[in-house]
């Protein structure tokens, strides 16, 4: 019922993402482009060299992504677009570009949340968890514990106090001297780290609640690797323990979330998600304690566009969209 194919586009950071989602026929086709490789040589990225080379890369893979769902404009059912939050800039050149091809087509165009995106990323995946579920959204600028009870009903659980799960592997992989961008390359190491070498703490998990807080984590790192012989070896073992301390860590804390919910689904959804030894380690546990756990496919953890298209086709099926403004929950700009 409704409408047809949805055009999603992403362009919160520094990746350009296209999709088309069909309600009837599911994931269509996606593109992505990502900058990482130039913001390399500055360690980080650039917003303002984001946003030109987003303008550069958009329309010509909105033309490719439409190709290869061999699809033309006119077969579109409608827009979807990261609306925030992002880099300003950013953001600006996928809002833009998106509001004037539906307006062009006589389209309705819906400006989806980001952290929605990778929240409803896991349902692009075949056996798809049905609501209620709780969801761990782990990025570089979130980690969130929220208890999805329908598409748009959210409830925060947990936030983090400081430093966000992805934000605290790319911090501490440049403590420790490994080159932009920090999280998968700390995590590559960390499979060659011995176990029991270096232990860190499990922050916040030793009293009640669903927060997090992890700047205090990266400060152990750093002193435990200015105080080793800073041999190769070392360095992987230390990854090991940061990593191991992170994983165990959030899966504590979605175990409890679990438990304070009732929900027998976990969905696992953010850059984060692409973690190894988290998406073996919350499997495991649910192998064991009776939950079923959903994860992304690797690619759809990091930003893309196939969770923006998806999203938006969702919010257009019930009916919204473009309102400039969305219910929100406490701390939670949703
Ligand atoms: O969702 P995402 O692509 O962008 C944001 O919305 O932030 O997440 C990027 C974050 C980065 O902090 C990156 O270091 C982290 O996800 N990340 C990983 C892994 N792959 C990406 N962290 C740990 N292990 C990984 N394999
Ligand atoms: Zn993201």
């Amino acid at each position: 019922a409704g409408h047809g194919p949805v055009l999603g586009v992403e362009t919160s950071c520094d990746e350009t993402g296209v999709a088309v989602f069909d309600p009837a026929r599911g994931l269509l086709a996606h593109t992505l482009y990502s900058q990482i490789r130039m913001h390399a040589d500055y360690g980080g990225v650039v917003p303002e060299l984001a946003s030109r080379d987003h303008v550069r890369k958009l329309m010509p893979l909105v033309r490719e992504t439409l190709a290869r769902a061999g699809l033309g404009v006119a077969d579109l059912g409608g827009v979807a677009y990261t609306a925030g939050p992002g880099l300003v800039g950013a953001l600006l050149v996928g809002a833009t570009a998106a509001r004037a091809l539906a307006w062009s087509l006589g389209l309705p165009a819906i400006g989806v949340h980001h952290m929605e995106g990778h929240l409803l990323a896991p349902l692009l995946e075949a056996d798809p968890p049905e609501p209620p579920f709780v969801a761990l959204l782990v990025s570089g600028g979130h980690s969130m514990l929220i208890e999805v009870a329908g598409i748009g009903r959210y409830t925060l659980l947990g936030d983090t106090l400081d430093d966000a799960a992805g934000e605290a592997f790319d911090k501490t992989a440049k403590l420790m001297g490994l080159p932009y961008p920090g999280g998968p390359a700390l995590a590559r190491l960390a499979e060659q780290g011995r176990p029991g070498v270096f232990r860190f703490a499990r922050p916040m998990t030793d009293r009640p609640g669903l927060d997090f807080s992890f700047s205090g984590l990266k400060t152990q790192v750093l002193l435990a690797w200015q105080h080793s012989d800073r041999a190769e070896q070392t360095r992987a073992d230390v990854a090991r323990a940061f990593e191991e301390a992170i994983v165990e860590t959030l899966a504590i804390k979605c175990r409890r979330a679990l438990a304070q919910t009732g929900a027998r689904r976990l969905v696992i959804a953010g850059g984060v998600g692409a973690n190894r030894r988290l998406r073996a380690e919350l499997a495991e546990a649910g192998a064991r304690e009776g939950f079923s756990v959903h994860f992304p496919r690797l690619e759809f953890c990091t930003d893309n566009g196939a969770m923006i298209a998806l999203a938006g086709a969702l919010r257009l099926a019930v009916g919204q969209h473009e309102t400039p403004e969305i219910r929100v929950r406490p701390r939670w700009d949703l």
